[in-house]
């Protein structure tokens, strides 16, 4: 058997620089686990970002888990309890239409692999009934001044995760994208809607950044995935709807469809609810 013959220096400093590069690695938060993957997730507390935070924890991923709200705010409650039980969760602040605080975390994790990062955050309300509210309103009742705000958070803010978090991405085993978008948004989805002009002006064109997206980089091997349900019951009110499922469900299904995420996807829609790829 050949024997490590410590004596040499440069061996001992290949074995340093080694052991530094992975301290490193997991150094940004000391719970997470070098073995195990990564996965940053916006807008992550509640919703469809809780639920994909809580089962991605519960599956032993290292996870950042990132909110507009401050460290002290109620609406954390969730979440904290999620990472009292599992520490390869961390909780970080980010709000997708403000790139210094985008910029602040990137920095913080820039030798941490990223595997999957899913741009969830979107410019919606905290109950089914106020989303429709909103998204009833007709063009003639629209602030479009307010408007430029649906697309800083819903459009905007997955490319400015993507220019901070890229070389995390591209670090990684996985290298996937996965960016949320919605049917409402969709030209051939089915009959035209009227519902949903702001909301769904800015996820047709989050669908036309993700496919420009995907084409940049596909040599560099990071997977640009667009994913959107039929109804997700995320919120209070949505139950109702007979379609909608719960989140669990649905979001097991979503994390089905990540983990099986290929090229061939690259650029398009998956349809966590149904499988298949929807159209633009
Ligand atoms: N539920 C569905 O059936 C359905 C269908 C189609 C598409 N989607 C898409 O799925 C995603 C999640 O939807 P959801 O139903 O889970 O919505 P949700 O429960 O209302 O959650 C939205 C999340 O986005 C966060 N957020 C809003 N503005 C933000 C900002 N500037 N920076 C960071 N985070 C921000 C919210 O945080 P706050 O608590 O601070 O507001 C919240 O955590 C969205 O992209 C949505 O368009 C959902």
């Amino acid at each position: 058997m050949t024997k490590l013959n410590m004596n040499k220096p440069g061996l001992v400093k290949k074995i340093s620089l080694t052991i530094l590069l992975s301290l490193l690695a997991v150094g940004a938060q000391a719970q997470f686990r070098a073995d195990a993957d990564t996965v940053l997730i916006t807008g992550s507390n509640r919703g469809i970002g809780f639920e994909l935070a809580k089962q991605y924890a519960e599956a032993g991923w290292n996870v950042i888990a990132t909110a507009r709200r401050k460290s002290d705010d109620p609406e954390l409650a969730d979440l904290r309890a999620v990472q009292s039980a599992h520490p390869n969760l961390v909780i970080e602040r980010i709000d997708v239409a403000d790139t210094k605080s985008i910029k602040a975390v990137a920095e913080k994790y820039k030798n941490q692999p990223i595997d999957v990062l899913i741009n969830n955050a979107a410019r919606v309300e905290q109950s089914f009934q106020a989303d429709m509210a909103i998204v009833s309103k007709p063009y003639s009742e629209i602030d479009f001044d307010d408007a430029a705000l649906d697309f800083s958070i819903n459009t905007l803010g997955p490319m400015r995760m993507v220019q901070a978090f890229m070389p995390q991405v591209m670090a990684s085993k996985q290298k996937k994208i996965v960016n949320v978008t919605s049917f409402i948004g969709s030209f051939g989805y089915g009959p035209p809607a009227a519902i949903g002009m702001n909301y769904g002006a800015s996820k047709a064109a989050l669908n036309m950044y993700s496919m420009k997206l995907s084409v940049q980089v596909k040599d560099k091997g990071v997977i640009v995935a667009l994913v959107e349900p039929v109804m997700v019951q995320s919120k209070p009110g949505v139950k109702d709807i007979p379609m909608s499922s719960p989140a669990d469900v649905e979001i097991k299904k979503l994390r089905k469809v990540i983990a099986d995420l290929t090229m061939q996807q690259t650029g398009k829609i998956t349809n966590f609810t149904t499988g298949k790829t929807d159209p633009y």
